[in-house]
């Protein structure tokens, strides 16, 4: 059975709740496997919103499996009220549908701490992080002293292991001018009942995944963020701490590269960014503000507004290029209805130079503007428009150049954001 991983192919937010939430009816696991509760992952269905920061967009499907894998950075603080939540609304009645990996790596209440206040320090030339302390935990993972979920688990150990650490976290928040409010046993006690609640769901993730693949079993690899924000190959340092590009959704489950049959990249019919950062096809006029709102373009993590432009097919395309995208998911189409026009960045200019490809520097980027390709609009109304051949023709055009600038097809088309209203033409599940 196959096994497919979907990922943002732009900064965040373009939609990927959705369609693993729609996509899990063909698979048997979904699984997380890199950021934390920076990602705010929106699903609808029948008119019943929920927006989930960690747990797989998968949960709502009673029988399928939902892996925290190790790759991701968990705040189990955020972990327990969102079962919680979805306990109270009656979904994950089972306790054996998710699973959280042993070795995914704590947000302790220091991470957060200091994640706020170097932002707070940071002025102008700040990342605009979401504040849940995602980058100072992946530090501490890679620094060798990070504390993991099997650490919780273990009171005498977690007892040790923070003091071990606080003595550097406090050093750190008094660099940075913030308040100390870390009191070592208090730490320890909630963070050891965390453990408790959280010990249901926590295993060798990597084996039980291992073991699910073999039996047949089909996975979904659910992406947070975007490529736009992965660590390597995002706009750094205006990026998240954290591979977001496919091929780390091998690494931050355990499985390997050669179990992954087939990767989907998901994209607005425009674009949006949260955050600092280069954004050559950013709208800072009229047009953007009528995508802003159209688009209810407000952070499901922070609530800021999000920043919004045009499509850039040149993001597009290193997407395509650094994912391996065999197919794409073109999301909120519906919002374009109306606009006279629609354009897409083909190339870009800064200075008296002309680039076809995204420039890998930064400083280049910045200095870039987009130059457009114009098509024009449409004024139907896409709602209960379930096949490919109802869009309108100019829409259809859009759909088709787009596809022909990235050199990747168009598999699946979003004109609305319940998990009906969706137009599927290759599902990477039935082939
Ligand atoms: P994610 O982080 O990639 O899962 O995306 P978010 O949930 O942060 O943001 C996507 C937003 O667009 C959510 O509010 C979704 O409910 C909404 N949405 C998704 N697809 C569509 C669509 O096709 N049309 C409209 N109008 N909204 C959509
Ligand atoms: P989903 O999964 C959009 C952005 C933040 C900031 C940068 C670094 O919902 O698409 P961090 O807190 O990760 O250190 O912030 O990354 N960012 C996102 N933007 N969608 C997200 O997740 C994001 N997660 C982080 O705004 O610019
Ligand atoms: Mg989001």
């Amino acid at each position: 059975m196959p096994n497919v991983v979907i990922i943002g192919a732009q900064w965040g937010d373009e939609g990927k709740g959705k369609l693993v939430d729609l996509l899990t009816q063909d698979a048997d696991v979904v699984v997380r496997f890199q950021g934390g509760n920076n990602a705010g992952h929106t699903l609808v269905v029948g008119g019943e919103k929920t927006v989930l920061h960690l747990i797989p967009a998968g949960i709502l499907h009673p029988g399928k499996s939902c892996v925290i894998g190790n790759g991701v950075v968990a705040d189990p603080e955020v972990l327990c009220l969102e079962i919680d939540r979805l306990k109270k609304r009656g979904f994950l009645a089972d306790d054996g549908q998710l699973v959280l990996s042993f070795d995914a790596h704590v947000i302790m209440p220091w991470h957060k701490a200091i994640d706020v206040a170097r932002e707070a320090r940071a002025g102008a030339g700040k990342i605009g992080t979401t504040g849940r302390g995602i980058g100072p935990t992946y530090e501490d993972k890679v620094a060798r002293r990070g504390l993991r979920i099997r650490d919780l688990l273990d009171e005498a150990r977690l007892a040790r292991k923070v003091k071990e650490r606080l003595p550097g976290a406090r050093d750190e928040l008094r660099r940075l001018g913030a308040a100390d409010e870390l009191d070592e046993a208090a730490v320890v006690a909630r963070y050891a009942e965390l453990g408790r609640k959280v010990r249901p769901y926590a295993r060798d993730a990597a084996l039980w995944l291992h073991r699910a693949i073999q039996s047949g079993k089909s996975v979904l690899f659910e992406g947070a963020q975007g490529t736009l924000l992965d660590v390597d190959h995002g706009t750094y340092p205006f990026v998240t701490s954290s591979n977001t590009v496919a091929g780390n959704a091998a690494c931050g489950s355990g499985i390997g590269p050669t179990a992954i049959d087939s990767v989907i990249g998901v994209t607005k019919a425009y674009s949006t960014r949260v955050g600092g950062g280069p954004y050559p096809s950013e709208l800072t006029d009229a047009t953007g503000e009528r995508l802003r709102q159209v688009g209810g373009e407000f952070g499901a993590t922070t609530g800021r507004p999000r920043r919004t432009g045009w499509l850039d097919a040149l993001a597009l395309r290193y997407a395509a290029r650094v994912n391996g995208l065999d197919g794409l998911a073109v999301t909120k189409l519906d919002v374009l209805t109306g606009f006279p026009e629609v354009k897409i960045a083909v190339k870009y200019r800064a200075g008296g130079e002309t680039f076809d490809e995204m420039p890998s520097d930064l400083e280049t980027l910045e200095r870039c503007e987009a130059i457009y390709e114009t098509l024009p609009g449409w004024t139907e109304n896409l709602d209960g428009m379930s096949r490919y051949q109802d869009l309108p023709a100019n829409a259809r055009a859009y759909l088709e150049r787009l596809a022909r600038l990235v050199g990747v097809k168009v598999m699946a088309v979003s004109v609305g954001a319940d998990r009906e209203r969706t137009i599927i033409l290759e599902n990477p599940f039935r082939k």
